[in-house]
């Protein structure tokens, strides 16, 4: 991992947070140092992924849709962790974190809500105190999450500001945090200040670890021609990729969210459009005007629609290791279609944006390529029966 002591990949990262957190987040430090090598921790972690989220989740060969793109396409299945997506690889890190720093008041934010159920589920496990921050618009189009998340005994916050999405809800979170240092803050993708980029990966960099060596009991061969995967704030890829990065022969492709066209403004496609500067704590590349204000993003994906990235793939990308394509509302919902009637699998309209980047990037004939499903689309019917 390009990571350096500061916390910064090549020109990207840092912490740059208000005096108030400094002490939060250097303990967080201390303690993430300590515990992630720490065999007792890692081995209470790793149980609870085989016996509570079922993992390894599988790698499944998807044979109709490979021989309709003349690719041969394996699904690596996160759509079937417990809470249906990959976001409770991490959530429950943290929460093991959390306890271990003797923390109970847990504070999460969410955009599609899964990360609000993933932490609301950890807490309930663990027998934590949960409040999740989702904008009022991601409220109204994600609304079974919140159902979840309140019969799981979280309290659930909607904010108002901005335009009431995902960075709306991480900046009440943050100032949640700022009010209650004592707290822990679960943060649920790549971003926020260091150790969180790292953190996060780390916790999720067990789906590639399970890739290489599913991918070598299907085919004698670890490594695919590429890896795929969609892009909010970079969570799912980094878990994606994490193993492959040093294996230059895999091309490692991120799907972010270009709404209706990056020549648009209502577009998510932060690393296509965006520039340099500080989003929630991080230095990265960010959708903003000349005078630094933030861009309001668009995406019908809610997990997607977010004005910045993770500092990993914003190295990632200008070193030229990540492929970046922008997928359009259209083109996602178009493969989700595709991926249902071929293969009998509804995707998240997150991980719909993978799919199409089948599509969207250039492949040779036979390609083997693994699709990071990241998420079901249990939570996005409103929308596929809206929209199809
Ligand atoms: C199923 C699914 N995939 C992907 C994402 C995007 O997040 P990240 O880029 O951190 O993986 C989300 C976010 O909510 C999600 O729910």
């Amino acid at each position: 991992m390009p990571l350096d002591e500061r916390g910064y990949y090549g020109r990207f990262g840092g912490a740059f947070i208000p005096e108030v957190l400094h002490r939060s987040v250097a303990l967080l430090e201390q303690a993430y140092r300590k515990y992630a090598d720490d065999p007792d921790f890692l081995s209470q972690w790793h149980r609870l992924l085989r016996d509570y989220v079922g993992r390894p989740t599988p790698l499944f060969e998807a044979k109709r849709l490979s021989e309709k793109l003349g690719l041969r396409v394996f699904l690596k299945r996160e759509d079937l962790n417990h809470t249906g997506a990959h976001k409770i690889n991490n959530a429950l890190g943290q929460a093991l974190l959390a306890i271990r720093m003797g923390r109970t008041n847990i504070i999460a934010e969410t955009g599609a809500g899964q990360h609000g159920v993933a932490t609301a589920t950890a807490c309930a496990l663990l027998g934590l105190k949960c409040t999740v921050y989702m904008g009022k618009t991601d409220v109204e189009r994600q609304m079974p999450n919140v159902q979840r998340m309140q019969m799981l005994g979280a309290q659930v916050i909607p904010v108002t500001s901005g335009n009431m999405t995902l960075k709306d809800a991480t900046n009440e979170a943050m100032r949640a945090w700022c009010c209650d240092p004592g707290s822990f803050y679960i943060i649920g993708s790549t971003v926020g200040p260091s150790p969180y980029p790292e953190m996060v990966a780390r916790f999720q960099s067990v789906i590639s670890e399970e890739m290489r060596s599913q991918l070598k009991e299907q085919t004698g061969n670890e490594n695919p021609d590429a890896v795929v995967a969609c892009i909010g704030g970079g969570s799912n890829a980094a878990g994606a990729f994490y193993h492959f990065i040093e294996s230059q022969e895999v091309r490692l492709v991120a799907a972010e969210a270009a709404g209706l066209g990056v020549d648009t403004e209502l577009t998510a496609a932060t690393i296509t459009v965006g520039t340099e500067g500080v989003l929630h704590g991080a230095h990265t590349l960010l959708m903003q005007t000349d005078d630094g204000q933030i861009i309001e993003p668009y995406s019908i994906s809610a997990g997607l629609d977010y004005p910045g990235v993770g500092p990993l793939h914003a190295h990632l990308a200008e070193t030229g290791r990540e492929e970046v394509v922008a997928v359009t509302d259209r083109q996602a919902l178009d493969a989700a279609l595709e991926l249902t009637r071929l293969e009998g699998i509804i995707p998240a309209l997150e991980s719909a944006h993978a799919l199409a980047a089948l599509k969207v990037a250039q492949f040779n004939p036979g390609d083997v390529v693994i699709v990071n499903l990241s998420g079901r689309g249990d939570k996005d019917m409103a929308a596929y029966s809206k929209n199809l």
